[in-house]
């Protein structure tokens, strides 16, 4: 994908902070600390846009960051992070809740779960919402540069089998480090935004 101008638009916790414009979105979900912001960081050629958190569990808001005027990517607060206090958890569920649930120019989910462990009760809970609402999603296992090679297909199988991954979703292994997975990444989020511009899915 070429990207010519991406930005940061809008931190919002509360609906009526959610920018107006309407472009389609892809939104990204998953446990505190698993590379979501970096992920959005290495789809968009940028180190530091989508801040990564120095310390987990920080990130309380909702981000939006405007690519090319064609789409809008959604950084939305990590779940699960065990060492925040039990009403912190639930202004964040609440926050990810109503976002999910109520914009409608949200095409696609982008779910990620770290491939070195099997997906936490969380990860099962959000899946199950995520295919309640049968919104169109991906699977991105991050941090794949932390683990052999030799082991990705048996990770792989276990995040499958563990979440009950529908016929058909593509689990994409990932790493902001290796940039692995990148290009199939931005042609998954291309095809389920509609935003189909083929010279750019060659040109990645
Ligand atoms: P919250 O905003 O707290 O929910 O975290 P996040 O999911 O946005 O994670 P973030 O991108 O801030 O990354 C958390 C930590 O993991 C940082 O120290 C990153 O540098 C590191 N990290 C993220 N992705 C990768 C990856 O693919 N490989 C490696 N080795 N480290 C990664
Ligand atoms: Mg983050």
């Amino acid at each position: 994908m070429n990207i010519n101008n991406s930005k940061h638009v809008q931190t919002a916790v509360r609906k009526e902070q959610y920018p107006i414009e309407i472009l389609p979105e892809a939104a990204f979900v998953g446990r505190s600390n698993v590379g979501k912001s970096s992920l959005i960081n290495t789809l968009l050629n940028r180190k530091k846009l989508a801040r990564v958190a120095s310390t987990p569990g920080k990130t309380r808001q909702i981000n939006f960051y405007n690519i090319d005027d064609k789409l809008s990517f959604v950084d939305l607060p990590g779940y699960g992070y065990a060492k925040v206090a039990k009403s912190t958890k639930d202004t964040w569920s609440d926050i990810i809740d109503t976002y999910l649930t109520s914009r409608k120019q949200l095409k696609m989910i982008v779910m990620i779960v770290d491939i070195r462990h099997s997906p936490s009760e969380h990860d099962i809970m959000m899946y199950k919402w995520i295919l309640s609402m049968q919104l169109p999603h991906i699977i991105a296992a991050s941090k794949l540069d932390k683990i052999p090679r030799s082991k990705i297909k048996e990770r792989v199988q276990d995040i499958n089998k563990v979440l009950k991954t529908d016929d058909g979703i593509k689990i994409i292994p990932f790493s902001s480090e290796t940039k692995h997975g990148k290009d199939e990444l931005w042609n998954e989020i291309v095809i389920n935004t509609g935003l189909i511009d083929e010279s750019s899915v060659n040109n990645t």
